[in-house]
């Protein structure tokens, strides 16, 4: 009989493709989503069994563990891994899980700067150290999802501002969220080939940001052209759109991570090629597609009037202390942090063999 597989954070963007394809191999999949919406009705439509509750619940992930052999462990982005990490760790312990597969990070290391970077690194090994259970970590670096924040003012206004270094850096290899999803499918079916394994998956091309504008541009049918944002731009876009004030101080260091090159070490791989058997998508098959699907990107005068309304919104809001909100959150800083490609523990890891 085919294994029952748990799907957290079902609803987001690498959950509702996993739930999607684990469904079209005939396994019984139980989606955790926060509540009943457009994006956990289609999963159910899809024939997933909807668990809705709140992922640092033990009470809830206990339930949602239930009658489960596997699961897809995508902790909810925010500063809180390492609770979730207990909370999810603890009851999967309980329900004796066969395989876990991880969403970990590219950057993941014991030292770095970013708390939530130590905290997946945290989870990956407390995963690991379940007695009875094999595990795979997909270990991705930057999602091309998230060149599409800027979407709406690529589409009305033809820039792409973001704080990614020269326009000529080549800085990432950008994989689509379906293809993070098919890695993670893949090994949650079957477990004996890829436990014990970290996958890194890329897209096929690694992009400078010209390139990456270009792209967007082309598929938006107008010139866009990137412009490297200051970093208190970047901090007053964030707390305008309503960031969580941690979670900002951590996007800050992922794109000094950027700018280092640290998204490129050793990219593109072939890890969806030979994981997956498919190859892997381009920028711009994921370009039209989001466009396609976005109302953001259609270019009226209504999203126009947004955007613009949107900009003037972010120059007049005040720029965030990073060390205030460290203060006030009382984040956890260690004083030997570094970057990934500081560290020389992270760097033995991605060697390219
Ligand atoms: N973006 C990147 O470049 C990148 C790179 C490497 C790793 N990652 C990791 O990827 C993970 C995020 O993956 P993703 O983009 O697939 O997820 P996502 O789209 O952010 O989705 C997260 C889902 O979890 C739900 N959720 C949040 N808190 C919850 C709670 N307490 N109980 C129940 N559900 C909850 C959210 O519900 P609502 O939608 O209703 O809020 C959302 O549907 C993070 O751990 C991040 O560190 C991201």
């Amino acid at each position: 009989m085919k294994a029952r597989i748990l799907v957290t954070s079902a609803a987001g963007n690498t959950g509702i493709p996993t739930t999607l394809g684990l469904l079209e191999k005939g396994y019984k999949v139980r989606a955790f989503v926060r509540q009943r919406d457009a994006r956990s009705l289609r999963l159910e439509e899809a024939g997933a069994e909807l668990f809705v509750g709140d992922m640092f619940s033990y009470r809830d992930m206990r339930n949602a563990l239930k009658e489960v052999q596997r699961a897809y462990v995508c902790p909810p982005p925010g500063p809180n891994t390492a609770h979730f990490a207990s909370v999810f760790v603890t009851a999967a312990r309980e329900s004796q899980l066969e395989h876990v597969v991880t969403l970990s990070q590219w950057l993941s290391a014991h030292d770095h700067l970013a708390s939530t970077t130590r905290e997946a690194w945290l989870l990956d090994k407390m995963i690991a150290a379940l007695p009875n259970t094999t595990h795979t970590i997909n270990e991705v670096g930057f999602f091309a999802e998230n060149y599409f924040g800027g979407l709406a003012a690529a589409a009305q206004l033809g820039m792409l501002a973001m704080p990614l270094g020269s326009p000529e850096l080549k800085g990432n290899a950008p994989p689509s969220n379906e293809d993070i999803a098919a890695v993670s499918v893949a090994c949650l079916a079957d477990p004996k080939t890829h436990a014990g394994h970290r996958y890194r998956p890329t897209g096929p091309t690694l992009l400078s940001n010209n390139e990456i504008a270009g792209i967007i541009g082309k598929a938006l049918g107008r010139t866009v052209t990137y412009t490297d944002a200051p970093e208190w731009m970047f901090l007053k876009a964030m707390k305008a759109d309503g960031i969580n004030p941690t979670m900002m101080t951590q996007f800050r260091l992922y794109m000094h991570e950027y700018q280092r090159g640290t998204f490129a070490v050793n990219a593109p791989n072939d890890v969806v090629r030979t994981v997956t058997g498919q190859e892997p998508e381009s920028f711009e098959t994921i370009a039209k597609r989001v466009v396609h699907n976005n109302p953001e990107a259609v270019r009226s005068a209504r999203n126009w009037i947004t955007t613009v309304t949107g900009m003037l919104r972010i120059l007049l809001t005040s720029t965030p202390s990073v060390p205030a909100i460290e203060q006030a959150g009382d984040h956890v800083l260690i004083t030997d942090g570094v970057y990934a490609n500081g560290s020389e523990d992270w760097a033995s890891l991605h060697s390219p063999t």
